[in-house]
């Protein structure tokens, strides 16, 4: 076996299969060989043997949530103060590889008025004593991108509904093996996209629904954040979230622009998505900001991006419906996630809000979306829209989020975001990367709910 873990006839195969397709591209042979094993996931259903699918099955209702929480960094430190302001939560257990971070974590739970939670730090594996616990319901976790499908499947494993961060994995077959495990075991993976409960998000899913646009044929959607500073830092997400852009070409970190357009299309309630085109820039800002801002004798300045600065994937649906998907972190421009819908009788579009509806006074421009805010408010943010304002991150949608799992399990409900959304907004991390290899060629795009996105 390669150092990759790929025998030497697959890494052969690979080169043969992509052949000249790989100029330009950025795809060595190991990582050639990798999507070939990718590629064979993309329609690996048929071969599976079917389970009982986990579409819409309730949470048993609980009065009390016990939350266990893996990862208390930057992010999981903002779950941790949007849970302690929600009724009806309890955390029982902490961990993090940094002992400190758990001890400041267990300061915070105990200043909210709730017990010290049990604390766990004793090096990369511990988290599998949190999952042992009997006195947790759902695990939370805010780990680095390659520990979320380890430790979802473990806690799973362990009788625990999972709460995983974005993306919830970064290959097609840790996809499948999360749809598995939660088919096999009965428990929910959610995967927590704040995105869809923006305030915004949730008007125009209403707006959508209620028909205000008609029949919906296209969307956009994007993660376009300057992460240079963040990618190079020695702390936080620089230990981690640079190492993709040396190894992968892609649309690294999908979910935040392509979950609210999922739900405005309906994906896994009538419709879904059937294949995948990506396209690629070339490599450039990364670079050059590193040469910029990073001291000569810096290891870094030895690192080679491979990750183009933008990437485009067109994704198709079943209904024929187009979604554009847009990922660029290191070019310098304002943020922007799209966040745009049309159909037959008009179009929205975010940053900064906007809507055109035909027929409208004023001919052709965008009109301010403000006349619209009270009518198609969603009541979640109606109900706690203030509250969430002042306590949660992101203009307080990820207190709606957590407030809504929460509201799921105490109330006995399907969670909003189930496996099968946590797969495929996910997917479109290795599907771009798979069709950029084979120089933008159309990939199939897996149907994770095995036929039951109709219902
Ligand atoms: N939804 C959002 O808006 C949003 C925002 C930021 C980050 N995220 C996601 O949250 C996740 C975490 O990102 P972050 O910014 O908090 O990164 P971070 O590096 O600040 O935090 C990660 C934490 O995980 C801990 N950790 C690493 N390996 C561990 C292990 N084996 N066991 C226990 N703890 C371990 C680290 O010590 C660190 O405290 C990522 O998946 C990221 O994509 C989502």
């Amino acid at each position: 076996m390669s150092s990759a873990g790929l025998t030497r006839r697959e890494l052969i195969q690979a080169a043969t299969v992509l052949g000249t397709g790989l100029a330009g591209t950025g795809v060595t042979a190991a990582a050639a060989a990798a999507h070939g094993k990718e590629e064979a996931m993309t329609n690996a259903e048929p071969a599976r043997v079917a389970r009982e699918t986990m579409r819409g099955v309730p949470f048993e209702r609980r009065e009390t949530v016990r939350i266990g929480m893996i990862g208390v960094g930057g992010r999981g430190s903002g779950l941790l103060r949007d849970l302690l302001g929600v009724e009806g939560t309890q955390v029982t257990a902490v961990c993090d590889v940094v002992k400190e971070k758990t001890e400041r974590a267990a300061e915070r739970v105990e200043k909210a008025g709730q017990p010290r939670p049990a604390l766990y730090s004793s090096g990369e594996k511990d988290f599998e004593n949190l999952c042992q616990r009997d006195d947790v319901d759902l695990v939370y976790i805010a780990t680095p991108w390659d520990w979320h499908v380890p430790m979802a499947v473990y806690a799973m494993k362990h009788g625990k509904h999972t709460a995983v961060e974005v993306p919830a994995a970064v290959t097609l077959s840790d996809c499948w093996k999360l749809v598995d495990t939660s088919e096999e075991t009965r428990r929910h993976c959610v995967m927590l996209e704040n995105c869809c409960y923006g305030f915004w998000e949730m008007a125009v899913n209403t707006m959508v629904h209620q028909g205000l646009f008609g029949e919906i044929t296209h969307g956009e959607a994007a993660y376009i954040h300057d992460l240079r500073d963040i990618l190079l830092a020695d702390s936080g997400e620089g230990l981690w979230r640079r190492k993709p852009h040396a190894e992968r070409n892609g649309n690294f970190y999908p979910t935040h622009g392509l979950g609210p357009v999922a739900w405005y299309m309906d994906i896994h309630k009538g419709d879904r998505f059937t294949r995948l085109v990506s396209m690629s820039s070339r490599e450039a800002s990364l670079t050059a900001y590193r040469d910029a801002k990073v001291a000569s004798d810096s290891p870094k300045r030895k690192e080679k991006y491979r990750c183009g600065d933008m990437n485009t994937s067109l994704l198709q649906t079943a209904l024929g419906r187009t979604v554009v998907l847009q990922h660029d972190v290191v070019t310098p421009r304002p943020y922007d996630r799209i966040n745009l819908i049309a159909g037959t009788k008009g179009a929205f579009r975010d940053y900064p809000a906007r809507i055109f509806l035909d027929g409208q006074e004023g001919g052709h421009d965008w009109q301010s979306p403000e006349p619209f805010k009270e009518k198609y408010q969603h009541p979640l943010w109606k109900n706690v829209g203030e509250l969430a304002r002042k306590l949660g991150g992101h203009g307080g949608m990820d207190f709606i989020m957590n407030y809504r799992l929460v509201q799921c399990v105490r109330e006995g409900l399907p969670p909003d975001i189930d496996v099968y959304d946590a797969a495929a907004w996910s997917a479109p991390g290795p599907l771009s990367e798979l069709s950029v290899a084979k120089g933008s060629a159309a990939v199939e795009f897996p149907d994770f709910t095995r036929g039951k996105w109709k219902g």
